[in-house]
């Protein structure tokens, strides 16, 4: 089993769509590990970030990450991080198909709606960010046979 960090990101909660996205991960057979609607400090958001320090644009994505709650996420499947981040979409919603979360609901790079872990390693670094070893819920979903 794999687990990935996923961020709805603040305009996600603006534009009332945690149900919506969190129903396609529900749906896919998705375990929710952990969740928590979580306003981030500066420092969190650096850290998330840290390895985009240095880039054009990461100033601007900390003040968007920071500009409003957002709601993070651990979710526990088989090959998690490779299913979530092809319903993500690619990183420019210009370029995301329909169907993938950012091709349905986002437009801009700068706003693309939601964050899902790129690896193993960073799966595991960004979950401790957000969430302590007691707040990871560890239960089976009844329909785990039928997945
Ligand atoms: P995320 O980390 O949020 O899931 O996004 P990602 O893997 O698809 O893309 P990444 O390269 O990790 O970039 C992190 C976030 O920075 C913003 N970005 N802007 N203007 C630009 O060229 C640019 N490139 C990246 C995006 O908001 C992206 O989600
Ligand atoms: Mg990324």
């Amino acid at each position: 089993m794999e687990r990935t960090l996923v961020i709805l990101k603040p305009n996600a909660v603006q534009r009332s769509l945690i149900g919506e996205i969190l129903a396609r991960f529900e749906r896919r057979g998705l375990r929710i590990c952990a969740m928590k609607m979580v306003t981030m400090d500066r420092g969190l958001a650096e850290r998330h970030y840290a390895q985009h320090l240095g880039k054009p644009f990461y100033d601007d994505l900390v003040t968007f990450m920071t500009s409003g709650p957002s709601v993070a996420v651990l979710l526990e499947s088989e090959g998690a991080i490779r299913i979530v981040r092809n319903m993500v979409g690619p990183t420019d919603p210009a370029v995301a198909a329909s169907g993938t979360i950012r091709g349905d609901y986002a437009t801009t790079t700068g706003h693309n709606m939601i964050h899902a872990s790129d690896s193993v390693d960073a799966a595991g670094r960004e979950a401790s960010l957000f969430f302590t070893a007691g707040e990871m819920n560890d239960y089976s979903l009844a329909v785990k046979p039928w997945l």
